[in-house]
């Protein structure tokens, strides 16, 4: 320990030409040492170089970018003294980020917990899901009353998930082009539940896992709590770094990869088939389990929805592929229903962790969740209308509030991963908690604290009027006059 902090050296290494492809055009184009120190600070704040990478040597990097041994001296001695690498005789050089740099408000994304005083009922951007469809929860519940006086003559435990449930959610992936027999379904308390469950079977405390960078919020906690190592792939608007995916696969050889391949949360990014492939292929020869997260799958904006992940794997990835999903987003998170789709051998697994916590899922859940399966492809396609409205709507309040601020609008998905331009959105989002507005703060989604500063997830879950009402918020909180706190420090040769 050192000022109180443990001091860690590089857990894996980044090559010249890996991290040359990540420079900015303008950088290659002429190499000055302050130039490149500042794109490699920016990506490592934006998640695409992680923490504690060793860089490459600095004659290697001159080589690989074209510029003077000098250049780069200078540059990592920038780095270094700014707080952003460290380097140790033998062991070189590696990602940091300055001490004390440490995201405030962690509690952003625990919801806005009702009015504040004056009756303001504020806006809750900070969950990425809508209400139920009108009237589709009632008529479930009325379809799904007549089973329950066979079903409450039994005792009512299922561990596995009611046998129907089972072989409906097993027919929809076989719809979907992944042959699936009902024994390799567990039925759970939605995609988090069958998360932490697959994580408590597979992982001990220590082991490494890898992650998409940014990823899922409540996923990394899972891991933190788990006591997981965890690695990323870096997913940036220009989609999966696969080529640096697949060195830090086969350099740290984790015990599990989670992905969110089908408008990932929270970019909306959709994986091509062939980086598909590629991330089967890698796994499977490094022996990870890859877990796929669908919950969002279903929501397919401007392109259809895609096959399972693991349909390109030889036998349906049985021997590494593990698929996860729930009705949280096509129909309703308060409906606590989701599952896991893997080989039958590790659903009898998984079902004994999960005995070990909960005993069985809802009945009445299932129950409701039959009707709606079955009428799944007749009503989600209003739903996806609605949110492409409110897509549209969002973007138009953006443009109207928010001009200075960039995004792409993903195919699918809930939300917008907005850039600020600058690395406020820790203080942007705790001064809009004040003005009644709640909201993911970038840093939330980043594998390494502190990182995607310069981010926010904005989504379009709610009707126009309200969105207007939240970016009409942040925007005022945003341009209010008294000069937001960078959660960065500013380099010291940034003019
Ligand atoms: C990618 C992803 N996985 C899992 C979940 C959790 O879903 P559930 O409500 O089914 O537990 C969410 C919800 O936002 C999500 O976006």
């Amino acid at each position: 320990m050192a000022n109180g902090r443990v001091v860690q050296t590089a857990d894996r290494t980044m090559g010249s030409r890996q991290l040359a492809a990540l420079l900015p055009a303008d950088v290659l184009a002429r190499p000055g040492y302050r130039a490149l120190a500042d794109a490699v600070r920016t990506l490592i704040l934006d998640g695409r170089v992680a923490l504690h990478v060793r860089l490459p040597a600095e004659r290697e990097l001159a080589e690989a970018v074209g510029a003077s041994r000098a250049t780069v001296t200078g540059a990592y001695d920038l780095l270094r003294e700014s707080g952003y690498v460290r380097s140790r005789r033998g062991s070189g050089t590696w990602t940091e980020l300055p001490d004390g740099h440490r995201p405030v408000g962690a509690h952003a994304l625990l919801g806005a917990g009702g009015h504040s005083a004056d009756g303001d009922p504020g806006v809750d951007l900070a969950i990425a899901a809508m209400g139920a469809p009108e009237g589709s929860l009632a008529d479930a519940l009325a379809r799904a009353a007549p089973r329950l006086p066979g079903l409450a003559r039994t005792p009512g435990y299922h561990p596995f998930g009611l046998p129907d449930l089972r072989s409906v959610v097993a027919d929809r992936f076989t719809r979907r082009g992944l042959p699936t027999r009902p024994e390799q379904i567990l039925v759970t308390a939605g995609a988090q539940q069958a998360f932490t469950l697959v994580v408590s079977l597979l992982c001990r405390p220590g082991d490494r896992v890898v992650t998409e960078n940014p990823t899922y919020a409540n996923a990394l906690d899972a891991l933190r709590h788990a006591r997981l190592r965890t690695g990323s792939i870096a997913v940036s608007d220009a989609g999966w770094d696969m080529g640096i995916a697949e060195s830090t696969l086969r350099q740290t050889v984790p015990r599990l990869a989670y992905v969110i391949p089908d408008f990932h949360n929270p970019t909306g990014a959709l994986m091509p088939p062939e980086q598909r492939l590629r991330l089967l292929a890698t796994t499977r020869a490094t022996g990870t389990w890859l877990v796929v997260d669908e919950t969002i799958a279903d929501i397919a904006l401007d392109v259809p929805a895609p096959a399972p992940l693991a349909s390109l794997a030889p036998r349906g990835g049985a021997d590494h592929v593990i698929t996860i999903g729930s009705l949280s987003k096509t129909h309703w998170g308060g409906l606590r229903v989701g599952w896991i789709r893997a080989g039958a051998k590790m659903i009898t697994e998984l079902t004994a962790v999960r005995v070990s916590a909960d005993m069985t899922g809802s009945v009445l859940d299932q129950l409701v969740a039959l009707p709606l399966l079955d009428g799944m492809d007749r009503e989600l396609p209003a739903r996806l209308t609605q949110l492409r409205i409110q897509r549209e709507a969002l973007v138009q309040s953006l443009r109207r509030h928010t001009p200075e601020w960039s995004w792409q609008v993903p195919p699918g998905g809930l939300s917008l991963w907005v850039d600020l331009g600058e690395p406020v959105s820790s203080a942007l989002a705790e001064r809009a908690a004040a003005a009644g507005v709640h909201i993911g703060r970038g840093a939330r989604f980043g594998v390494d604290p502190g990182t995607f500063e310069h981010r926010l997830r904005i989504p379009y879950t709610l009707p126009a009027d309200r969105l207007d009402e939240g970016i009409r918020r942040l925007a005022s909180a945003f341009h209010d006059g008294v000069p937001l706190a960078s959660a960065v420090e500013r380099p010291h040769w940034v003019a």
